[in-house]
């Protein structure tokens, strides 16, 4: 059948044996959390990236995604790669990697989009988290 042909096997290992799903603790300082939708087909992605403050590393990454098995398996794969990088080495990874190293079709392209996103979320969050953490140098300080 055509479905089962359409899908690369690093999809359907992705997708039948994710990696990293569950959740962290959202409220933890050092954990930020992404949350992002695809406009184009409704599926939700939630990623959560804990970091160690001193160095700036990733050291856990978790994932939830409602969506498609290509969603689903971009999600997975992008947890492998983001674990162990700086926050600024996992912003530099592109939607476009990850449709190569699953050999997603053109349709699936957003699928990756999404993971992409809710890394930059991710991390984005987790910055404006330690910012808001960041000692005010007032006069009573
Ligand atoms: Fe995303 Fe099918 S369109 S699950
Ligand atoms: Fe929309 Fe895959 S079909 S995320």
């Amino acid at each position: 059948p055509v479905g089962t042909r359409s899908y690369h096997a690093k999809v359907i290992d992705h997708y039948e044996n994710p990696r990293n799903v569950g959740s962290l603790n959202k409220n933890d300082a050092n954990v930020g959390t992404g949350l992002v939708g695809a406009p184009a087909c409704g599926d939700v992605m939630r990623l959560q990236i804990q970091v160690d403050p001193e160095t700036g590393v990733i050291s856990d990454v978790k994932f939830k995604t409602f969506g498609c098995g290509s969603a689903i398996a971009s999600s997975s794969y992008v947890t492998e790669l983001v674990k162990g990088k700086t926050l600024d080495e996992a912003l530099k990874i592109k939607n476009t990697a990850i449709a190569k190293e699953l050999s997603l079709p053109p349709v699936k392209l957003h699928c990756s989009m999404l993971a992409e996103d809710a890394i930059k979320s991710a991390v984005k969050d987790y910055r404006s988290k330690r910012q808001v953490k960041q000692p005010t140098l007032g006069p009573e300080a």
